[in-house]
């Protein structure tokens, strides 16, 4: 009973900080301030510290046994808590401010293991102090789930499992699942000038929660997901086990590329298949500001033409009231980022055939090597250079919500004009469209979890975004997205409403209903909903995946995959 309070404690502290920060005028000060007074309550009051420091010094003691040198904690003197190794730690790789300063519920630790052993040992020491886990690796989950948790955790941060062994010989590279999308580019090419991989643009995002979601970028029409192109997988599951791909067995080695991050075990590293790319690939990206009308055109034309492209060809399109590139707040514009494997001469020939209405200018359209492109879609500053792939901190880090949502028949126009018509009255939200078609086309909806193959013409991302959490109008945003996702209800797949598990949205569901009082019928009914929406018909097969690999549920998050003990009588 005393561990329980104690528990309770554990996460009210910082949610109660929360609370008063949100109806304050000076948030950062007050929060400071409320901050040291309940730490100091807390960290006095003498039941916390027996039964605390009883957990803590388990887990410490077990990690220092095991030989992982580097683990951090909430100082037990308020006063030092803003400058500890723990709380920059901590940050370093929160990517959602919604999450910071310090998410909803501090984890008792940090830990970061540099080997194998080490993660397995961090993995082993949480479990038996009775700590739950949450693995980091790029920490760009869109809901915090990879440093928040409502019962007390243990983040276990794998930036220092980052490396990066190509075998250019073979085509394969083993990447640590700690390597960020850039530092797994970086480490390609300074192996080989003609070897790529396929997967997101933004070189911060972890290779860890990414390809375990999918993973979609500039190459997917031609080589699809990043997961599509995994060999082989080194899992440690929840009793220590580690295993690769023959160990696993297929049906878990199916689950761990597309099922979901922090649901299967640990990923300590991914076997990858490397692919060719020519030594000259070309690079757009343009803005097209104007009016409704004329950017709801541009929009409509590239619904039709960019899924059916050849598939060496990537064009998508954001649009909005505020797009960065458009160099004015409130105009209305779409942007449109095109890259095409060869040469420019070709790209060129491409738009002016398939998207005249575009007015893609030679000088618009540059030529350079595959890794060049990298740095070009980034998002880095400009100046960046190749090296830079490996930074992991993300610049201009926000505050953001997002949903997402697949397109199988070409919006309206005349609906499209009342989608922007939307944006301009927020023009802190914005869209990004990424073309299917290709080889998403011909992959098979069951040969992984991620089923948006055939069929999808693109998928649509939502997104608000703000500076900080200081900023008042926090919930307000939240509830623009609500609204206007429900807005867009009719225009976009459904039965169910398709969505994608790398931009994870708890408003689809959650699996909240382990309260103990939740009628079973509704049980069902939520993680059916959020289940289906990203897994379509793979879903019954994770259960049976997570049922063998993890029965006990012990790597969970309020929207991973349920061992069917706990779904009781759904899969009859
Ligand atoms: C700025 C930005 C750009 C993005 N661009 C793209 C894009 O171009 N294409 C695209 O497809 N997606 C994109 N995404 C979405 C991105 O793929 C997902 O957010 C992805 O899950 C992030 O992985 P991560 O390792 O950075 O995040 P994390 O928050 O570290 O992890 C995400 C989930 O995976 C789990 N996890 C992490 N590492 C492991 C591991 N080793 N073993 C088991 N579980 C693990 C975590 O516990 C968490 O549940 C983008 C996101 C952002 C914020
Ligand atoms: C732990 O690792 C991080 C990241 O490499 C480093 O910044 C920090 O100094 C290390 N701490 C210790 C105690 O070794
Ligand atoms: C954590 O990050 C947030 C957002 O970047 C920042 O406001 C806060 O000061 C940071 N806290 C610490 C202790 O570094």
């Amino acid at each position: 009973m005393a561990t329980r309070c104690i528990d309770i404690l554990l996460f009210l502290l910082p949610l109660s900080v929360a609370a008063l920060t949100k109806c304050s005028g000076e948030q950062s000060d007050q929060y400071d301030d409320e901050l040291s007074r309940l730490a100091s309550e807390w960290y006095s009051s003498s039941e916390r510290s027996d039964q605390y420091s009883d957990r803590l010094s388990q887990l410490t003691a077990c990690l220092a046994t095991a030989g992982v040198d580097n683990f951090t904690y909430p100082s037990a003197d308020p006063t030092e808590a803003a400058a500890s190794s723990f709380y920059q730690l901590l940050n370093f790789s929160i990517q959602n401010l919604r999450f910071a300063p310090g998410p909803a519920a501090l984890p008792a630790a940090v830990v970061l293991p540099a080997t194998q052993l080490h993660l397995r040992s961090a993995v082993l020491c949480s479990r038996e102090a009775g700590y739950s886990v949450r693995l980091r690796s790029g920490g760009h989950s869109y809901e915090g789930l990879s440093y928040s948790a409502s019962a007390p955790f243990v983040v276990v941060d794998l930036m220092r499992l980052n490396r990066v062994i190509v075998d250019s010989a073979s085509r394969t590279a083993w990447v640590e699942s700690g390597a960020t999308l850039g530092e797994t580019y970086h480490g390609i090419s300074a192996a080989s000038d003609d070897l790529a991989f396929s997967a997101g643009s933004c070189p911060t995002v972890g290779s860890g929660g990414h390809i375990a979601g999918g993973g979609f970028g500039l190459l997917s029409r031609k080589y699809g997901l990043a997961a599509d192109n995994v060999l082989d997988a080194v899992l440690i599951d929840a009793d220590g086990q580690i295993m690769n791909r023959d160990a696993m067995g297929e049906d878990v080695f199916w689950a761990i590329r597309g099922g979901g991050g922090g649901a299967w075990g640990a990923v300590y590293a991914w076997k990858l298949r490397l692919l060719p790319v020519p030594s000259r690939v070309a690079a757009f990206i343009i803005n097209r500001p104007g009016s409704t009308p004329r950017i709801a055109q541009l929009f409509h034309k590239w619904q039709l033409v960019a899924p059916n492209l050849p598939d060496e060809f990537y064009l998508s399109a954001f649009v909005g009231a505020g797009l960065p590139e458009s160099g004015e707040v409130g105009g209305m514009s779409a942007t449109f980022k095109g890259f095409y494997l060869g040469p420019a001469s070709e790209a060129l020939s491409i738009m002016t055939q398939t998207f005249p209405e575009l007015q893609l200018a030679d000088s618009d359209c540059h030529q350079m090597s595959w890794i060049e492109s990298v740095v070009f879609f980034s998002g880095l500053p400009e100046g960046s250079t190749v090296s830079d792939l490996k930074n992991r901190f993300l610049i201009d880090k926000k505050s953001f919500k997002a949903k997402s949502d697949y397109v199988r028949v070409p919006i309206p126009e005349s609906d499209l004009i009342s989608i922007l018509n939307q944006l301009l009255v927020e023009p802190k939200a914005y869209l990004i469209m990424d073309p299917y078609g290709g080889a998403m086309d011909r992959i098979p909806s069951d040969h992984l979890p991620f089923p948006h193959r055939s069929g999808n013409l693109y998928a649509i991302q939502y997104l608000i975004e703000w500076q900080t959490n200081a900023d008042e109008n926090n919930q307000n945003y939240i509830e623009w997205m609500r609204k206007f996702y429900e807005f867009m209800a009719d225009k976009v797949s459904d039965n169910p409403r398709a969505a994608y598990i790398n931009y994870v949205d708890l408003d689809l569901g959650t699996n909240g209903w382990t309260i103990e009082d939740e009628p079973a019928i509704d049980r069902m009914a939520n993680v059916k909903s959020w289940g289906e929406s990203y897994f379509l018909g793979n879903y019954e097969r994770l259960v049976r995946a997570k049922t063998k690999v993890d029965p006990d549920n012990v790597f969970h998050n309020p929207q991973s995959i349920l061992p069917s003990n706990q779904i009781n009588g759904y899969l009859a």
